[in-house]
């Protein structure tokens, strides 16, 4: 059923017995919800990357975390898994949860892909944003594409202890390796106990500070630290936060795996922290969304409630309606003085009443040949309770266009 070869992004790629895309998924590739200005997931972008901004590095008089949100989702096997440390025979390579484009190629499962990348090109700190691709149930809150922020901090012998001083004392002989150092539920073979736990610390720190940013009215409520494991972690933690007595996972962390840090191309003298969270999650929580698909709808009546310019600002998502959308615009040469569109809102509204969903001015210019304004008008028609008929709709519109000439001497073009 597939070509020999699939073409994305202007690249060819052969089949083969692994390829298991289809139409719809490759259809999200560039997408790029995230950066769609006045989308949900473009606002919460948004509050991650002012939240991340606040830490300034004072030697390099810069923001401390470089913020990486373009990279392309078509990731090798070696990006996904192998440099990671995703074992040969780990559940999660398996054609059955991810979305393969050959046995070589696939469409990244977590933002995880690229630690490796981002360290070796000489970053340590940033975050990187982005949309992943997974095979899993479908409900309201599961969709074979979301979206994932990771985050990775590494630190010197230096910054993590000279940064310290006050908590460790004056000791100068602390170390992040040590000889003798083995694996335990605590930490990994070769590194120190304080080394982790000052990591540990600033990893958590981090992320309770950033989600009592994001959802203030929530962390007043319980959240909890739960153990975990990642190939690419140890120690690691999933962070769930308690809403209504429920309990939702927010992301997954953990000290990093040293592998990882010596497949980047790092000999023994850093130790970091990372996580991975998704992004839909959070903006539900945040925005009382109640449906993961909303995120994908052109629905106006979704997209116009995220319209402002501020994303911090703060709202409460209020529920469409389920019958779907009418569209008719409305076009008009007036004179030398145009309509004000709220005088031609309120006779949209007095006709249509609550039929009327939204009404746009989508055009606007002036003719200086015979000194006329034209204007047009998009009018969204929706019923909360039923379909309308277009038949129904026109004999509205046809009104407005009658009321419009009388109450306002325009023509209709
Ligand atoms: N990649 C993990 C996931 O998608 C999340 C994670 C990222 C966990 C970084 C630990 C560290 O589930």
């Amino acid at each position: 059923i597939y070509p020999q070869e699939l073409n994305l992004n202007n690249k060819n790629y052969s089949t083969d017995s692994w390829t298991n895309v289809n139409e719809n998924i490759l259809s999200r590739i560039g997408l790029n919800l995230h950066q769609q200005k006045n989308h949900p997931l473009y606002h919460l972008t948004n509050r991650l990357r002012k939240y991340f901004y606040q830490f300034y590095d004072q030697k390099k008089l810069s923001p401390k975390f470089s913020i990486i949100d373009n990279l392309s989702p078509i990731v090798t096997t070696e990006q996904n898994f192998d440099s990671i440390c995703i074992p040969i025979n780990h559940v999660s390579r398996t054609k059955s949860m991810n979305y393969y484009i050959n046995q070589n190629t696939l469409l990244r499962a977590h933002t995880s892909a690229h630690q490796v990348d981002l360290i070796r090109s000489g970053l340590n700190a940033f975050l990187c944003i982005g949309d992943v691709y997974r095979r899993d149930d479908i409900d309201p809150t599961h969709y074979p594409v979301f979206h994932q922020c990771e985050g990775v901090q590494l630190f010197t012998k230096e910054e993590l202890f000279i940064g310290n001083k006050n908590v460790l004392g004056d000791k100068d002989n602390l170390e992040i390796f040590g000889p003798n150092e083995q694996r335990d539920a605590t930490k990994q073979e070769g590194h120190t106990l304080e080394a982790v736990k000052l990591v540990e610390a600033s990893l958590k720190k981090t992320i309770t500070d950033l989600f009592k940013t994001l959802l203030p009215n929530t962390s007043i409520l319980n959240s909890r630290w739960v153990d975990t494991t990642f190939p690419f972690t140890h120690p690691s933690w999933e962070y769930e936060i308690e809403i209504d007595g429920k309990w939702y996972e927010l992301l997954g962390c953990g000290i990093m795996e040293h592998r990882v840090l010596e497949n980047s191309g790092l000999n023994k003298d850093h130790i970091g922290w990372a996580f991975g969270l998704g992004l839909e999650r959070i903006a539900m929580i945040m925005y009382g969304i109640p449906d993961i698909r909303l995120f994908w709808t052109n629905d106006s009546g979704f997209l116009s409630q995220f319209v402002f310019d501020d994303s911090t600002h703060s709202i409460q998502y209020k529920p469409i309606s389920i019958y779907p959308q009418c569209i008719n615009d409305l076009s008009m040469w007036m004179g030398k003085t145009k309509i004000d569109p709220s005088d031609f809102y309120d006779l949209v509204r007095a006709i249509g009443g609550d039929l009327i969903e939204q009404v746009i001015l989508i055009d606007e210019f002036y003719n200086p040949k015979n000194q006329r304004y034209s204007q047009t008008y998009r009018i969204i028609y929706r019923s909360m309770d039923r379909t309308l008929t277009k038949n129904e709709i026109n004999m509205i519109h046809k009104d407005i266009e009658y009321h419009c000439k009388q109450q306002f001497g325009v023509e209709i073009r």
